[in-house]
């Protein structure tokens, strides 16, 4: 299906149930609580994402939507210095390598808009092919929670936010990342197995009868437009657990990971 090619994500048993990581030319959401990694993940696919194609990159450039001011030059260089082969370590690699992740800040949905509409030129000028959002959710959730009518014009916006990432995604056949954070009823170190937690549309996860999470938030029509989602939560200690729970080719899954000076690791 529409080319049907993968981005690695360096997690072996996560690209391996997803037939080789990433699928580009659709949109996928990394969700989880507070902390749990989502900006440390998107910051090693953006180093990995440069890298040649023969060394298991996209090899092309990152535009990194940062809307928490999140993003961290440092700690990308950090990552690259600590992950990548010898040949890409000396100055002028990695100094190329940075100028190859743009930053975008965005303050508001309205910005964040007229960013999406106008980015062809750039994606095809910067040969850009990775596209993070860093986070979907801070935004709508700042400007439409308790305003008159404000779930409504949130679900509109939504749904053409989505519609806009999912044609960039297609037209350009590059990966779309996203990030949302969610919360669950049971505070940030929520078990993987817990009891039933209905999908208010807002923050909380639902969770099947087998205990495992399959929906994150912001609504129906934002969580269909996903095509593939990673939840990333706690477990005890320093370890956590990126848990597949939608996708294409991959069935529910669980592996845990940790988030070290490369960033996120097996
Ligand atoms: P929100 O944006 O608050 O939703 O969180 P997030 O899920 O994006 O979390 P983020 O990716 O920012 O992960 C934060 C966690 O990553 C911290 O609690 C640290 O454990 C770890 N972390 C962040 N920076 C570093 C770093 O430079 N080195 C190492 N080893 N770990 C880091």
């Amino acid at each position: 299906e529409r080319g049907g090619t993968f981005f690695a994500t360096s997690l072996p048993d996560l690209d391996k149930v997803l037939h080789g990581g990433i699928p580009t030319a659709t949109m996928t959401e990394i969700a989880g609580p507070a902390g749990c990694g989502k900006t440390q993940f998107s910051m090693t696919l953006s180093v990995l994402a440069t890298l040649p194609v023969e060394d298991g990159g996209l090899g092309g450039g990152v535009v990194y939507i940062d809307t928490e001011g999140a993003f961290s030059a440092k700690r990308l260089l950090e990552i690259a210095q600590t992950r990548l082969p010898q040949q890409f370590q000396d100055d002028s690699s990695l100094k190329e390598l940075a100028s190859q992740v743009h930053i975008v800040s965005v303050q508001s949905c309205k910005n964040l808009m007229n960013r999406l509409q106008s980015i062809e030129e750039d994606l095809i000028q910067k040969k850009i092919k990775l596209m993070v959002l860093d986070s979907v959710a801070s935004l709508v959730r700042k400007e439409y929670s308790n305003v008159q009518g404000g779930m409504m014009r949130r679900t509109d916006f939504l749904a053409s936010e989505a519609a806009l990432l999912k044609y960039i995604a297609e037209t350009f056949s590059i990966p779309v990342i996203v990030t949302n954070q969610i919360t669950t009823r049971y505070g940030q170190r929520a078990p993987v197995s817990s009891p039933h937690t209905p999908d208010d549309g807002d923050g909380s996860v639902e969770v099947d009868g087998e205990g495992s999470y399959l929906t994150a938030a912001l609504g129906n029509t934002w969580s269909h437009s996903v095509n593939t989602r990673l939840i990333l939560q706690y477990l005890a200690g320093d370890r956590r657990q990126i848990l597949v729970a939608k996708s294409p080719v991959a069935p529910f899954t669980c592996f845990d990971f940790i988030i070290t000076k490369k960033g996120v690791e097996q």
